[in-house]
Formats: C-alpha cells, sequence, structure tokens
C-alpha cells in the first residue's frame, strides 16, 4: 500500500513515497529559504507562486527516486493546515486533483499530527499512548496522544513559537534566515553560561511556555553592547540557546512527571536542534521514560510525515471529500 504525501504548507515543496507507513521509499524536498533570505522571512506570495513551479517536478522526481509511476500508487495524503492559504492551496489542488483523476482515496492532513507522526518513521517507533511535543517555526505544542487520531493539547506557547524566537534573534544578531541553524552551529563554539538570560517558565505547575521576554532580553542586550562578534557572539547564542532548551525540556519533563508518560516524541524543525536534543534526552530519561527523536530531515518539514500521517488516518477510515478547502488556522 503506497501513499503519496504532499507538503506545501510554508516555504518547502515536498512530496514522498512511502510503504504501508513505514518504509520511505522517496522523500524530496525543495527549499525556497534562498528566495525568502533576502526578505528576513517568509513572504507569502512569493511562497505560493514558487511552489506553483516546484510542486510537479518534485513529485515526478520522488517517482523517479522511487523508481515507481502513477499506477503504484494506492492514496493520497495532502497538508490541508494549518500554514499559509495560498501555499497550502498549490499542494491541495494538486494532490485532490491526481485523486480525482485516478480514482484513489484522498484525506487532508494537519501539518502538526505530521510532526508527531514524523516518528513512525524511526527504526524502533513508538506507539500510543506517547506525550508529543511539537516545536517549530510556527508552533509550540505538547499533545497527550492516547492513541493515533487523538490529540489532547496540554499546553502551548503564550506568545512566540520557540523556532520564532530562533529566527528573530538570528535577525538581531543579523545572521541569515532561517535562524535556527545558523545560532546552533554557532551555540556549540560558545559558553552557554556567559549571559544569563530569563527563563519565562509560567506558574510551576502549567505546562506553558513563552518566548517574547527572551528575544526581548537579546535584544536589549544587543541594543546596549552592540552586535557581538567572534566568541561573544558565539557565547550570545550558546546562552540564548541554552535558555530555549532549557524552557522546553524543564515543562516536557514535568509534564512526563504529571502524566507518568512512558513515550515522549519530539519533533518539528526545532526538534533538529543539537541543545535540544541532548538536554531532553536527559530530563526524559530521568523520568525513565523513553524518548522518540526523528532524524533530522524528519524534524523539519517533510512529505514522508504527512504521508505516513495520511496512511493512518485512511486506515481508520478517515476520507476526506475533493471539496476539501484549506484551513490555515487549522487547530490539532
Ligand atoms: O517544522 P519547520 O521546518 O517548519 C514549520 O512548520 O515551521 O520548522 C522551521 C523552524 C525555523 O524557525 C527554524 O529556524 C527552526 O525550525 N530550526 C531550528 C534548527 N533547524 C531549524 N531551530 C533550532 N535549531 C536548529 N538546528
Ligand atoms: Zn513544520
Amino acid at each position: 500500500m503506497i501513499t503519496l504525501g504532499i507538503e506545501t504548507s510554508c516555504d518547502e515543496t515536498a512530496a514522498a513515497l512511502v510503504r504501508d507507513g513505514r518504509e520511505v521509499l522517496a522523500d524530496v524536498v525543495s527549499t525556497q529559504i534562498d528566495i525568502h533570505r533576502r526578505w528576513g522571512g517568509v513572504v507569502p506570495e512569493l511562497a505560493s507562486r514558487n511552489h506553483v513551479v516546484q510542486v510537479m517536478p518534485v513529485i515526478d522526481e520522488a517517482f523517479s527516486r522511487a523508481k515507481l509511476t502513477l499506477d503504484d500508487v494506492s492514496q493520497i495524503a495532502v497538508t490541508s493546515g494549518p500554514g499559509l492559504q495560498g501555499a497550502l492551496l498549490v499542494g491541495l489542488e494538486v494532490g485532490k486533483a491526481i485523486a480525482a483523476a485516478r480514482g484513489l482515496p484522498f484525506v487532508g492532513v494537519n501539518h502538526l499530527e505530521g510532526h508527531l507522526l514524523a516518528a513512525r518513521l524511526m527504526p524502533e517507533p513508538p506507539s500510543a499512548p506517547f506525550l508529543g511535543l511539537v516545536v517549530s517555526g510556527g508552533h509550540t505544542t505538547l499533545y497527550d496522544v492516547p492513541a493515533l487520531g487523538t490529540y489532547v493539547k496540554l499546553g502551548t506557547t503564550r506568545d512566540d513559537a520557540a523556532g520564532e524566537a530562533y529566527d528573530k534573534v538570528a535577525k538581531v544578531l543579523g545572521l541569515p534566515y532561517p535562524g535556527g541553524l545558523p545560532i546552533d552551529q554557532l551555540a556549540q563554539k560558545g559558553d552557554p553560561k556567559a549571559i544569563a538570560f530569563p527563563r519565562a517558565l509560567p506558574q510551576r505547575d502549567v505546562l506553558d511556555w513563552s518566548f517574547s521576554g527572551l528575544k526581548t532580553a537579546v535584544s536589549l542586550h544587543v541594543k546596549e553592547h552592540g552586535v557581538p562578534e567572534g566568541q561573544a557572539l558565539a557565547d550570545l547564542c550558546a546562552s540564548f540557546q541554552e535558555a530555549v532548551a532549557d524552557a522546553l525540556t524543564k515543562k516536557l519533563q514535568l509534564a512526563v512527571k504529571k502524566h507518568r508518560a512512558k513515550s515522549v516524541v519530539l519533533c518539528g524543525g526545532v526538534a533538529a536542534n543539537s541543545r535540544l536534543r541532548a538536554l531532553a534526552k536527559e530530563r526524559v530519561d530521568e523520568e525513565g521514560a523513553r524518548l522518540y527523536l526523528p532524524s533530522i530531515a524528519l524534524c523539519t518539514d517533510n512529505g514522508a510525515m504527512i504521508a505516513v500521517a495520511g496512511h493512518e488516518a485512511l486506515a481508520r477510515g478517515l476520507r476526506s471529500d475533493l471539496a476539501l478547502d484549506a484551513d490555515p488556522n487549522w487547530r490539532l
């Protein structure tokens, strides 16, 4: 049973072919980062236009890498939200057109469910129940997942998403967009104790986060001392990164304890972060639970995670109507 997964919710045009919701036969991602970089962030109209240019070549490339044709596909899964309306529509319309032309089952997938279920592609995948923390450019949300398809929100950010904080801090420091990877690389050469940045941890018992205060603290530091260079820049990045990873994992650890969780999934673009990966492992281990960390390619946006989430939804009997519209604010 082969699922074609298509993802165009933001600035990555992606398509994947996945067998039985487990085996990735091809996973092609065409990033628009270079197009948006000069504007310092994603420009929605440019994103949509470039998805239009890229979507068919990316799908063709997936078939050629997997040495398959459309005749081999059993079902179609496409991200239908949340994300940028115009960007979502491109992948969605292509997916619907293929489903209609071929008479194939089709389902719209929530991008966040895709991130969570990327862990199902690990060699030893988690099964429900598990706790899942999605940390991406647009979201920082913790879910209790008692069964696949059921997502109970336990906590979220009260302001900026963790990835958004990375991208904004990078801008202040004059680093390229998106800021996650360049800050991560610099941080690895810096001293995380150099600057004591605040950790906003809304009430001890609440599983929420806040990152706007941290972002402001970095801006104030730069206003006062200027944009650092060399070792001082590495130290600032390390101190910022430590504050983000510490806040994320402290609440994650609290959640594991509170919910007596045995399995934890950490996913989304920020889950590619080296310090977050290490600290999450340490703190989840401390609770005697097991942390499932998808590979970096499966953490950032990709089509395979959409194919898997679609496969699971279709297996549960879910089908989307071909009249399905994009839902930019779809809450999981
Ligand atoms: O999940 P994703 O690819 O797209 C969204 O759904 O938003 O996440 C993108 C976010 C960006 O904010 C980017 O800066 C961040 O993930 N990111 C990282 C790293 N790699 C990507 N943040 C911290 N450390 C990284 N190594
Ligand atoms: Zn994403």
